[in-house]
């Protein structure tokens, strides 16, 4: 895209501590390489309707330490049709955007490669989730604020699990994939992890409990992801009593406070790197791939290897939870 002189950019799906900071990047620097931007207020369903803003400098300033999206998000269904993605790449012509960067997660880059395949619109993903479920980076942005404020809600439900004596299921966010709940439950020192990767994490709960209550521990924490293929912490509270009628059982569901709130260094950082580098990867002539960070080094990776592969949860680290947790 190197005659490119305006590019886009939009955030959506579920909005993730990092957003701003990326966004301040993504404009900060196409201003530096000389470029007008556009925000798109509202995500995949601005750009069908044509909410537009221009953006210079100083619109994105005292943003990098902001939780949620300045820009704005949603899941848009018309976006999701040939019609929607028609209009939408004519709101783009009609404003002279000749490059679009997508800051969001998998659905995101599912529509926007349908998008470029059919208009041959230029554009670059920065993975933004607080799911991690990404292929193509190591961390997703909003990762890490995201698994930090949900560890500190673990710490203060161990006090009162502790001081009751109970058997708290901790429902953390994930909607298909496992990463929040094994990094919360290691970070937290659960006595057992539940997420849909693993298969036997159910029946491991339930022997480490046992042998905990055997030698007199009155207190236990379980994460469960709310993909679990066992279902909610709710369910699997159903399922497991039977096999441990001794504890008294809660259950605290953590839900969208884990979405919200300042992002962290982690994901400030990279927010401005990721935001560079996908303006960079325009002005390179990049398109179809999103940018991450692999080994501390900025990759690009086409949408479709990022959809084909899920990310892989690594086993070591399943294993190393539950080897620290007896
Ligand atoms: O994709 C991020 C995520 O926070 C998932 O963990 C969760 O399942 C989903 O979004 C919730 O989405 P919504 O805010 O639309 O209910």
């Amino acid at each position: 895209m190197a005659t490119t002189s305006k590019i886009a950019v939009l955030t959506s799906g579920g909005d993730a501590p990092g957003m701003n900071a990326a966004i301040r990047a993504v404009v900060r620097s196409a201003c530096y390489y000389g470029y007008e931007v556009v925000g798109v207020c509202e995500g995949l369903a601005g750009l069908v309707s044509g909410n537009f803003m221009e953006m210079s400098s100083r619109s994105v300033s005292n943003i990098i330490q902001k939780g949620g999206t300045i820009l704005k998000s949603s899941r848009s269904d018309e976006f999701r049709t040939e019609e929607g993605r028609a209009k939408a790449a004519r709101n783009l012509h009609n404003s002279g955007v000749e490059g679009l960067v997508v800051i969001g997660g998998n659905g995101t880059f599912r529509g926007c490669r349908a998008f470029t395949e059919e208009h041959g619109f230029p554009t670059i993903g920065i993975p933004g989730t607080i799911d991690n479920d990404l292929a193509g980076t190591d961390y997703t942005l909003g990762y890490d604020t995201a698994v930090n404020t949900a560890l500190q809600a673990v710490d203060q439900i161990r006090d009162t699990a502790d001081s009751h004596n109970r058997l708290f299921f901790i429902e953390v966010m994930g909607r298909d994939a496992g990463f929040i709940a094994l990094n919360v439950g290691l970070g937290g020192g659960a006595e057992g992890i539940l997420i849909p990767e693993t298969d036997q994490d159910f029946n491991h709960a339930v022997e480490n409990l046992k042998a905990g209550f055997q030698r007199e521990k009155t207190s236990s924490i379980i994460i469960v992801a709310e993909g679990d293929e066992e279902g909610g912490a709710f369910d699997i509270v159903k399922r497991m009593k039977p096999y441990i009628p001794q504890f008294e059982y809660r259950v605290s569901i953590l839900g969208h406070i884990q979405r919200g709130g300042r992002p962290l260094a982690m994901d400030r950082v990279l927010g401005s790197r990721m935001g560079h580098g996908a303006v960079y990867g325009l002005l390179e002539g990049r398109n179809k791939q999103m940018v991450g960070v692999i080994n501390h080094a900025t990759t690009f990776t086409d949408f479709s290897e990022c959809l084909a592969y899920p990310k892989a949860i690594d086993d070591s680290l399943v294993k190393l939870a539950e080897m620290l947790s007896s």
